[in-house]
């Protein structure tokens, strides 16, 4: 949700920021601009993506500059346009910013009392002008400025500022937004997130909400508001660059579907002990943790909160603890009620959804034990919440996320298996044999998926055409078609239904009419029969049906059909993760073969920091 990079070093700026901002775009990509500092402030900004950005910046004049920031959008207050696009400021200074600024009106007013008059819709401009006023009433004083501007805002924000009278500087400072700063033998950064920075350097640091960081191409200085010096803890990735190249794929998305296997493995790998069962005690849950709560409430958005849905079925079937799944804007909205004895665990592959992080604080402050699972280290869902648990999927750059689910789910699956053995519902043998199926069986049928990936192709082009279609399923089924639905809506542009098989007769089924594709996902045995009823039933009134189905369902029940894909015969444990991986690669196929962008879908962007 926008991205910013700045650098201020020895080496030209532009180069640098450009591939920042390349590194950077699944964050939003309706506008990107720079603003570059030698002799003043030089900014370049264009409505489009970063490619608009770069044929702009070869009609003009730049001059040659080793400090400045860039910034690509993702539009909240006002249209994507060229006045809107970022930075925003004054010939003294330059903004980015990323989030919202929820008091802009109030500053609007402030600013016009005072004579300012505004060229864009953004609230960003109202923050750059509000600095620019402070700093001239301290004097030329950069930090005062800074400092006396955050006081008056209210929202989430994270700031990068380059004043024209200190052109080797930038200035950088955040609240509720992410914001990481790094060092290296060649100048100083900010980003917005880790693959900025992946060619310089694996080390960085976070500041916390309201240190502001001063950059300069020697190092960098960190300051509290009250001018004291403060020292963030430095952090490193494990990954390198080309974990966030699409290393010969056609897209992001596709990799990181082909990734899945090996995410898997290494995920559970990563939680199981010596004695094959899962172990959380080096994350500080121990055998008190799991024996201590009555209900869990599972939290998140969009695609995480799908994978909770998993998460709820296995913690219900394996552990008999009830489970509740919730969308995290409506858990802090609707204000529910919490005891001491419940657990919220917060799901979220970036950690810095902004929904999410006002769910994780709700909780806190009913005084309830939060549990965060975050695929981002040192993200701020992961700082907030009492405990974590990293999801180890590596770096996610498509917008629609795909293995970072996977390894939700398979992460759900090992605490489930966890508190089945305390609360007395598991052996130790049978805990021990899922455990297992999970790491050995369950990564090799998914790769058995993956090799079927040209008959999952064939069948895509059953829906490209369609302008709407369902996806049915019961139980586990149902929670698999919810995110197999969501992903063909967001990067198809096909409106698509996910329908408890069973809820269809009950209404919606005067949708289906001629041709009307219809998903219907079959792995449950013990609901196959019933999947056959629903079949026939939407057959009976014209629908083509797609047939997910596991090996064993096939050969033993024939269920009609118009084309199928069968998913590897293998462990029931496995069929959430094969039938995943099916629906992931189904939705990729139609928008690819309908020539779509697919890792940049319309109106999105990946890491939603805004409510
Ligand atoms: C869809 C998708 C989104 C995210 C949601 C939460 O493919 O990626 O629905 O799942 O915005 O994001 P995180 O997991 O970062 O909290």
């Amino acid at each position: 949700m926008c991205g910013i990079i700045g650098y201020t070093g020895h080496r030209e700026a532009l180069p640098i920021l450009l591939g920042g901002l390349s590194a950077l775009e699944y964050r939003g990509y309706d506008s990107a601009g720079v603003a570059l500092v030698g002799d003043g402030i030089c900014t370049v900004k264009r409505k489009g993506r970063i490619s608009a950005l770069r044929e702009a910046l070869a009609t003009v004049e730049l001059p040659t500059a080793c400090c400045g920031i860039g910034h690509t959008r993702w539009a909240t207050h006002g249209a994507p346009s060229d006045g809107n696009a970022h930075p925003h400021g004054t010939a003294r200074l330059a903004l980015v910013h990323n989030g919202i600024i929820e008091n802009d009106g109030e500053i609007e007013a402030f600013l016009r009392q005072r004579g300012c008059d505004f060229v864009s819709e953004t609230d960003t401009e109202r923050a750059a002008l509000l600095i620019d006023r402070f700093y001239g009433e301290s004097g030329g004083d950069p930090v005062a400025a800074i400092f006396s501007a955050v006081a008056m805002l209210r929202g989430a924000y994270a700031f990068g500022v380059v004043f024209a009278d200190f052109p080797e500087r930038i200035y950088a400072i955040r609240q509720d937004n992410p914001l990481i700063v790094a060092t290296t033998a060649q100048g100083s950064l900010i980003a917005s997130d880790i693959p900025a920075l992946l060619a310089y350097t694996k080390e960085y640091y976070r500041p916390d909400d309201g240190v502001l960081a001063e950059l300069t191409p020697r190092g960098v200085r960190f300051l509290d508001a009250a001018g004291n010096t403060v020292t963030p803890r430095s952090e490193r990735v494990d990954f390198d660059v080309t974990a966030a190249q699409k290393g010969g794929f056609p897209h992001f998305m596709l990799k990181e579907i082909y990734e899945e296997p090996v995410a898997l493995c290494r995920t559970v790998r990563h939680y199981l002990g010596a004695d094959g069962l899962p172990r959380f005690e080096e994350n500080g849950l121990d055998a008190s943790f799991f024996s201590r709560f009555a209900r869990v409430h599972i939290v998140a958005c969009g695609t995480a909160m799908h994978a909770g849905l998993i998460g709820r079925y296995v913690l219900e079937k394996l552990a008999h603890l009830p489970a509740f799944v919730e969308i995290a804007s409506e858990f802090y909205c609707r204000e529910p009620l919490l005891h001491s004895d419940d657990l919220v665990i917060l799901l979220s592959q970036s950690g810095e959804t902004a929904d999410t992080l006002a769910a994780l604080r709700y909780a806190k402050k009913k005084g309830v034990s939060t549990l965060a699972i975050v695929n981002v280290v040192g993200s701020s869902v992961a700082r907030e919440a009492d405990a974590v648990l990293y999801t180890p999927a590596g770096p996610e750059i498509a917008v629609a996320s795909t293995k970072a689910y996977s390894v939700q789910c398979a992460l759900l699956h090992l605490l489930a298996v966890r508190f089945a053995l305390c609360r007395g519902q598991l052996t130790k043998e049978e805990a021990r044999r899922i455990c297992d199926t999970l790491v050995e069986q369950m990564p090799q049928r998914v790769e058995q998926v993956l090799a079927r990936a040209k008959q999952i192709e064939r069948c895509a082009g059953m829906l490209q055409s369609a302008e709407h279609l369902f996806y049915i399923g019961r139980g586990v089924d149902f929670s698999l078609c919810t995110e197999g639905s969501l992903k063909l809506k967001e990067i198809s542009y096909i409106h698509s239904e996910a329908y408890a098989a069973g809820e269809l007769k009950h209404g919606t089924i005067s949708l289906i009419e001629q041709g009307t594709p219809v998903v219907a996902v079959v792995t449950a045995d013990h609901l196959a029969e019933k999947m056959l009823s629903a079949i026939r039933e939407v057959r009976a009134r014209g629908a083509r049906v797609l047939l997910i189905v596991t090996e064993e369902i096939a050969a033993r029940l024939a269920l009609p059909c118009d084309d199928m894909i069968r998913l590897p015969a293998a462990d029931v444990l496995c069929a959430p993760f094969t039938a995943a991986t099916v629906l992931q690669l189904l939705a990729y196929h139609v928008a690819a073969g309908k020539g779509l962008d697919v890792d940049k879908p319309r109106n999105l962007a990946k890491s939603v920091t805004v409510e």
